[in-house]
């Protein structure tokens, strides 16, 4: 299957609120729950760095975003990292796409973007080795961050990247 890989932009902000509700949907992926995600949520997440891959009919089959922190201290780390895939378009190459694509814009920020980090969910070992093969090592882990509307407790994995 091909697709093309593209800055996000401010008109993709509906087909994003349905990707991204539809990989939630799918359980021990994205941190939120489908009702967790929207428009407001796309929307800011749209005002950093985003990418999207789009289909040969136009369809958004994934996307990343991250943000420069705020703080002057932390303004040369890109943080609060999402990636998610279409659950039928995963394991396609899409994920590495799309971090090639911001790493690579990362590189070019002015001011310099130095580091990326990201957490994943222990539970996510398929996640967390995509992360290791682009290179991001493992930083720590949370004991117990997330919790489950079961009551199931999980450890996130910290990972980060130097640029
Ligand atoms: C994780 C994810 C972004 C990877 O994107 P992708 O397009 O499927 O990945 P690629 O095809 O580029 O790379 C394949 C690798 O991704 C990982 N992967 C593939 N399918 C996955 C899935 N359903 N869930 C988690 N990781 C997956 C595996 O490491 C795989 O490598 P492997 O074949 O050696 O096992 C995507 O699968 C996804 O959106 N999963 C659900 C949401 C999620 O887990 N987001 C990350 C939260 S930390």
């Amino acid at each position: 299957m091909s697709f093309q890989v593209r800055a996000a932009r401010p008109d993709d902000v509906m087909a994003l609120v349905d990707l991204h509700r539809a990989v939630a949907a799918v359980p021990d992926g994205l941190a939120r729950r489908p009702e967790e995600i929207t428009r407001d949520y796309v929307e800011r997440f749209l005002a950093g760095v985003s990418f999207v891959a789009v289909g040969p009919d136009g369809a958004i089959w994934g996307e990343i975003h991250a943000g420069r922190e705020t703080v002057a201290l932390f303004a040369h780390v890109l943080s609060n990292l999402t990636v998610a895939v279409h659950p039928d378009c995963q394991g396609l190459g899409i994920g590495s796409r799309l971090f090639e694509a911001l790493i690579a814009h990362a590189r070019a920020m002015d001011p310099p973007i130095l580091r990326i980090e990201l957490a994943a969910g222990a539970g996510n070992p398929g996640a967390i080795r995509l992360y290791e093969r682009l290179g991001f090592k493992h930083e720590g882990r949370q004991v117990s961050r997330g919790r489950y509307p079961d009551g199931r407790l999980e450890d996130d994995i910290l990972m980060g990247m130097l640029l």
